[in-house]
């Protein structure tokens, strides 16, 4: 893979940042900012792109000539999909598909990030064989995607993540530990679901993943999770333990409380045989996750 260009789109999300901080030397990288602005030190390895801009995505890869892409750009928001599934979809269906005919053009092998919103969370653990069946629109969006590039042709991989946590870069977008740590630590009580189940994933297990997959030319579905499968109280309660806070903080509560939201599936958990044979990563459990997180912070400071 010595020399292998890489475009990473999406590189000032949590994932793409953990792409970027975990690139093999062997690679080149080159990645793409939409609204935010990458910090000082990673500015040269950036370009500014909206993926809704076809000719765009098209000008940029045409230039950058890259061997592989890895499209992690997307409207995060499951709530916001809910509310604008029109708006959304020119950006995570639409932009998927500029980005895979500029592939098509450039001869270039497409990475895909899609979700474990793709399950309706009733028959967990999931294969990467089990039929895609969504509870909400930014899930359906995410089969629509997949379905389009399942049928272009195209040479590429599905990566489906699950539950991601770790540091965002300056200004990015919050997670739930992130969230959870915002108010234990000002000493503020957070209402976790009580009946949700997830493997959450830290973003740079997730992005050692998708750099095996780039490595070893891995084509078809892999689903890529933590080691450990929680409820998100007993995760709420680990991220206040490991970080010194309460546990009291965590106040459970059932998922239907949260009225306002798109509907979550319950449990999505995965079977990850296929990553743990074909990519040969292992990603750490929560409590490991979180040290890791701790130690970051710690030595940043
Ligand atoms: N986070 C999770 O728990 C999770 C779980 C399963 C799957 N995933 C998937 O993993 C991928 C990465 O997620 P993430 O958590 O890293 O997302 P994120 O932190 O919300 O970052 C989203 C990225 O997409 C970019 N973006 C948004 N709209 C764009 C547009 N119109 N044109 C170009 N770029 C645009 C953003 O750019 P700016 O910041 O510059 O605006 C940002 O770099 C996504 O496909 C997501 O669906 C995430």
């Amino acid at each position: 893979m010595s020399g292998l260009r890489v475009l990473i789109t999406g590189g000032t999300g949590l994932l793409g940042h953990a792409l970027l901080q975990g690139a093999p030397q062997s690679c080149e990288t080159l990645a793409t900012a939409f609204r935010s602005a990458p910090a000082v030190e990673w500015r040269a390895r950036f370009r500014p792109l909206d993926v809704r801009d076809a000719r765009a995505v098209d000008a940029l890869i045409a230039d950058y000539r890259p061997g592989v892409v890895i499209h992690a750009a997307s409207v995060g928001s499951v709530d916001q999909a809910e509310r604008e599934p029109d708006a959304v979809r020119r950006t995570n269906v639409d932009g998927l598909a500029a980005v895979g005919r500029a592939c098509a053009r450039a001869g270039a092998r497409l990475v895909f990030i899609s979700s474990n919103a793709v399950f309706d969370g009733t028959h967990p653990p999931y294969d990467e064989q089990a039929p895609r069946h969504a509870v909400n629109q930014y899930g359906r969006l995410k089969i629509e995607a997949e379905e389009w590039l399942e049928a272009s042709g195209l040479p590429h991989a599905i990566v489906r993540p699950i539950l991601m946590y770790g540091w965002p870069p300056a200004g990015g977008r919050s997670n739930v530990v992130t969230r959870w740590l915002a108010d234990f630590e000002a000493g503020r009580p957070a209402e976790v679901a009580q009946d949700i189940r997830s493997m959450p994933l830290l973003a740079s297990n997730c992005a050692d993943a998708i750099w095996a997959v780039v490595r070893l030319d891995r084509r078809g579905i892999y689903h890529v999770a933590g080691a450990d499968r929680v409820t998100l109280v007993e995760f709420a309660r680990e991220t206040a333990r490991v970080f010194g806070c309460s546990e009291d903080l965590v106040v459970p509560v059932p998922s239907a409380r949260f009225t306002s939201l798109a509907p979550r599936p319950a449990d999505t958990s995965f079977v990850l045989t296929k990553m743990e044979r074909d990519l040969g990563v292992r990603p750490l459990g929560v409590h490991e996750g979180l040290v890791a997180m701790r130690l970051a912070r710690a030595l940043a400071r």
